[in-house]
């Protein structure tokens, strides 16, 4: 489906901070904005390394910049990346972004305005948490 209009300030956000993105090993540049439950924006990009297993992607970048800045309440992230059909967040991604935000609702979208909505629980069934 096309990216409906209650999300567009998200998609905006998403492909601005994406220009930022460190995709050098990659070349496929990611960026996400995740909106707090009163409506402010933390958008990320993906920040990659010479060793490659420390990057990061654009997804936790978001919610390590909104979880520093001391928010803890969650309701959306978006998604964009140049892909066929619209990006979804990693497993590493959905976990940690499950951990802070048990009912996110998660926008995969791509540059050409593709897009489909899931909850995070839906992503990620039989996720793990501590009981
Ligand atoms: N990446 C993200 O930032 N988010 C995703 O949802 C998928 C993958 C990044 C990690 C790495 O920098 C590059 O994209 C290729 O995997």
């Amino acid at each position: 489906m096309a990216i409906p209009e209650k999300y567009q300030h998200l998609y905006e956000a998403a492909l601005a901070v994406r220009q930022n993105a460190t995709a050098v090993y990659s070349h496929f540049p990611v960026g996400a904005a995740l909106e707090t439950a009163d409506g402010v924006i933390y958008s990320g990009c993906n920040v990659e390394s010479s060793s490659y297993g420390l990057s990061i992607c654009a997804e936790r970048t978001a919610l390590t910049k909104a979880i520093s800045q001391g928010e803890r309440n969650f309701k959306r992230i978006l998604v964009v990346a140049d892909t066929k059909g619209f990006c979804s967040p990693c497993g590493a991604c959905r976990q940690l972004l499950i951990d802070y935000a048990e009912e996110l609702e998660v926008i995969m979208t791509n540059l050409n305005g593709d897009c489909e909505v899931a909850d995070i629980r839906d992503l990620l069934k039989f996720y793990f948490k501590f009981d």
